[in-house]
């Protein structure tokens, strides 16, 4: 995709897993414990919790990320044979605290300089997503965070991507999402915002409504693509 210039950018709007925070980040913590089993941990656990999202959210049986993320973890771990409530413990602990990617507070603290609105959208619980930016040293920075928990229903329910719309009072193309997960942003993009994919893992396209508007590889450009 070839980069453009996004015109008329009121507020920058942040996916929080995988996009502002290194999700591998909880089970790399505990490679201690879990010795090369780590990255078929953290792969397991968090394709099963975004399953789990969508499973939920098709049953209109909504439970909160905590409690998703928590039986996530518990499958990858019985996939894996392990058994170690302690670790499970440890590693739900270490989901509290994950690392940022390093461009990050840099990054927003140019947007903000730059007059631009911060926000997070997320599937997190608001405790989830208040310990993961006060870990990161991300305090300050956010006009608003945004949880699912205020409309019940997991990302990509358009209800979800309306929150912000609503609650930011701008239109839908003045704000600029970002996110690290495709199917995330394609999403958002069909709803109707401005959307720079992340694509952190080189992933290929998605086939589903609608492709974003451009593709960067970290969040280090995002000022370039909205500050006039
Ligand atoms: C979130 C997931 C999708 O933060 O990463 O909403």
């Amino acid at each position: 995709m070839k980069p453009v210039k996004l015109n008329g950018i009121r507020a920058c709007v942040f996916d929080a897993y995988g996009t502002l925070f290194d999700v591998s980040s909880a089970s790399r913590s505990a490679q201690d414990a879990l010795g090369d089993r780590w990255q078929a941990l953290s792969d397991i656990w968090r394709s099963k919790q975004l399953q789990y999202t969508w499973l939920r959210g098709l049953g209109g049986r909504h439970a909160d990320f905590w409690q998703v993320t928590g039986d996530a973890l518990d499958f990858a771990l019985e996939t894996l044979k392990i058994n170690d409530p302690a670790l499970r413990d440890r590693l739900m602990d270490l989901y509290l605290g994950l690392s940022a990617y390093p461009e990050v507070p840099q990054v927003l603290r140019r947007l903000k300089d730059g007059g631009m609105r911060l926000a997070i959208l997320s599937n997190g619980t608001p405790r989830m997503l208040q310990s993961a930016v006060s870990n990161a040293g991300l305090e300050g920075l956010f006009d608003a965070v945004f949880s699912v928990e205020e409309v019940g229903v997991y990302k990509p329910h358009p209800s979800v991507y309306r929150l912000a719309v609503e609650r930011l009072g701008v239109e839908a193309e003045q704000v600029c999402f970002l996110s690290s997960n495709g199917w995330d942003a394609y999403s958002a993009k069909a709803f109707g915002l401005h959307v720079l994919w992340c694509n952190r893992f080189a992933q290929v396209p998605e086939r589903i409504p609608s492709q974003p508007d451009a593709e960067i590889s970290d969040l280090g450009v995002l000022p370039e693509f909205v500050i006039d």
